[in-house]
């Protein structure tokens, strides 16, 4: 519950992707906020009041004199709201807001705020792109507002271009950094993630069952809190954390390449990835073939690099170097072994083998410990909050 005891105001303008805020206000929900619709006239010829009523559990706000109990209720939620949405916000809201024009329910709350706002335009490339509306949309950053840039793509009317409102998980994910404090700026932190795959031929290969998702958690957690990211990832089905550099790799050796091109500038190096610690000593360039009358097939496997111990040997004093330890037994002792072998500073360790917890689940139980011997148990728990728990700890030690 990220939003818990938050009061979000959603404006909603009228432009073809008002039914992107429906969705949008079910996310903002399902994190705890109390959230507050406002639409202009417009915005009710796309979609109608009563869905955001019923999603929301408050009243829409869009007409000053009827809408309302009281004649200051705009007021009311204007003093009350710890973040503003205007999504999408059509060339027109922008244009009043951006000049203090009080005419409708929306521009005028939008008046009496005194919290974050955060402005996501959605129009028809040439008008997004027209000197007014960007004249205007500077006027609104340079007072401090947030503008979120619009997608590009096919448009509702068949053109091609910017314009496009974000994916609502998108606009989602940037309210929830809106509200994170920003404990991270100014540092580096170079992440890894998912598996690698070492080819045995063409169409087979040596693997593990690294869904990315602890990885990426520690990613997007790390740019939400201020951070530069970079992330190496293994191959994974997951989208790219938002703000966050992703660099694609297969093998333990690009992994390798990757981590120690992007080590010098970093602050903190955290080597979430299952790397493959074998690969087939000889991958054949075309396909194994089935023999009938050989039932066995061996293939010879040499030990892979080791980067995490790599980037230990090569680690300047200022850096912070995390590792992580998937073990299917003796948890401590395995994972105090690999704090000495691969000179770390913390490591992060966790069960493997079980549905809720390590590889692929949603949740995990982890366990850290610091070269000072020091070590904290984290409860099983979401991997977006460990990610942050963890992240606390780095920050912790740091300072
Ligand atoms: O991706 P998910 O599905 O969310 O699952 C998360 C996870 C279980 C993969 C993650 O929480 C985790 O435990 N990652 C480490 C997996 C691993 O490779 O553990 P290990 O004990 O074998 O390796 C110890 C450390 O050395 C790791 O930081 C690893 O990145 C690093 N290593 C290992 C081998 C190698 N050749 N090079 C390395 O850098």
């Amino acid at each position: 519950m990220e939003l818990k005891n938050k009061h979000i105001l959603l404006g909603v303008s009228g432009g073809i992707a008002a039914y992107k805020s429906v969705e949008l206000l079910r996310f903002l929900k399902k994190a705890g906020a109390n959230v507050n619709v406002i639409m202009t006239a417009s915005a009710q010829k796309f979609v109608g009041k009563t869905t955001f009523e019923v999603l929301s559990d408050n009243l829409v706000l869009s007409d000053l004199f009827f809408d309302t109990e009281s004649s200051v209720k705009h007021i009311d939620l204007a003093t009350r709201a710890d973040a503003v949405i205007v999504a999408p916000a059509t060339a027109n809201i922008i244009a009043k807001l951006s000049h203090g024009i009080a005419d409708d329910a929306l521009s005028t709350t939008l008046l009496a705020v005194t919290c974050p706002v955060m402005v996501c335009p959605s129009m028809n490339t040439d008008m997004y792109q027209n000197i007014r509306v960007q004249r205007n949309l500077d006027i609104l950053e340079k007072d401090g507002w947030h503008i979120l840039d619009p997608d590009s793509g096919v448009l509702a009317c068949k053109a091609v271009g910017a314009g496009r409102l974000p994916d609502p998980w998108f606009i989602f994910d940037r309210v929830l950094a809106m509200f994170t404090k920003k404990d991270l700026n100014g540092k580096k932190i170079l992440v890894s993630a998912g598996p690698t795959v070492e080819a045995i031929d063409p169409v087979r290969f040596v693997s593990n069952h690294s869904s990315g998702k602890m990885g990426y958690a520690i990613a997007g957690a790390a740019e939400k809190r201020g951070g530069q990211v970079t992330l190496v990832s293994g191959p994974v089905s997951l989208e790219s954390p938002v703000g966050v550099e992703r660099i694609d790799v297969q093998t333990c050796e690009e992994m390798a390449e990757q981590m120690l091109a992007n080590l010098d500038q970093a602050d903190i190096i955290i080597k979430v990835a299952a790397v493959a610690d074998y690969k087939p000593i000889d991958p054949k360039t075309s396909k194994i073939k089935k023999k009938d009358n050989n039932k066995d097939l061996f293939v010879s496997m040499t030990q892979n690099l080791d980067i995490l111990k790599l980037i230990g040997e090569k680690k300047k004093k200022d850096q912070f170097l995390v590792g992580f330890a998937a073990e299917t037994n003796d948890l401590e002792k395995n994972a105090l072994l690999k704090i000495e072998k691969k000179n770390l500073d913390m490591i992060a360790a966790n069960l493997v083998g079980s549905s809720d917890s390590g590889f692929k689940a949603d949740t995990n139980k982890v366990k850290l410990f610091f070269k000072d011997g020091s070590f904290v148990d984290i409860p099983l728990m979401d991997k977006s909050k460990v990610a942050d728990i963890l992240i606390d700890h780095i920050i912790n030690k740091i300072n």
